[in-house]
């Protein structure tokens, strides 16, 4: 399908936008991704929260082509683990990413098959540069909603699976009221 040029508006501070489609994720939609399961279960009995928010635009996934949007991880944590994106790789590995932090702090948290990984710091005005092959979450350490902006090639698509049973080398928690990068116990 051949385009015509277009814009759109994304609120700064909630990531909101008329335009996109947004897709949100409860606690429930990935509670066994914490290192405390029976303490997300917990949670999820009194109140099943909304942990974030995407937002997508409805192209065909063709190389040709670009998606971006936002995605929104709100504050809270499950025990002392930080709320956070599922993470996933692409499923065409080796295409890259970026993601422009618009406000909240946090850290894009990747790791690639081979092993090796990185956190780095997100916070308003920073972007960063997700290379192919490696695996990505944000994981939101402070008290307001984390903000990014997101472009991708549009035919690289989502492998949540890997994560899923997998599960992420590295883990960010709260320690003395500061974050910390610990091993994951659960990870195979
Ligand atoms: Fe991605």
């Amino acid at each position: 399908m051949v385009k015509k040029p277009f814009s759109m508006s994304f609120d700064l501070k909630t990531g909101n936008t008329e335009e996109n489609k947004t897709t949100s994720r409860f606690l429930s939609n990935m509670k066994d991704m914490y290192m405390d399961v029976d303490k997300a279960e917990e949670m999820i009995k009194k109140e099943d929260v909304k942990v974030y928010d995407f937002t997508e635009l409805g192209f065909d996934e063709v190389e040709q082509d670009l998606l971006y949007g936002t995605s929104i991880v709100y504050p809270g944590k499950v025990g002392n683990e930080y709320f956070m994106t599922k993470g996933h790789f692409h499923t065409k590995l080796d295409l890259a990413e970026v993601y422009y932090c618009l406000s909240g702090r946090g850290y894009m948290l990747m790791e690639t098959p081979e092993g090796d990984w990185e956190a780095v710091l997100l916070e308003a005005g920073k972007a960063v540069y997700v290379p192919g092959r490696w695996a990505h979450r944000s994981i939101n350490i402070g008290d307001e909603p984390l903000v990014t902006f997101f472009v991708f090639r549009a035919d690289a698509g989502h492998d949540y699976g890997t994560i899923e049973t997998k599960g992420y080398r590295k883990l960010i928690v709260e320690k003395d009221g500061k974050p910390e990068i610990i091993d994951n116990p659960k990870w195979k």
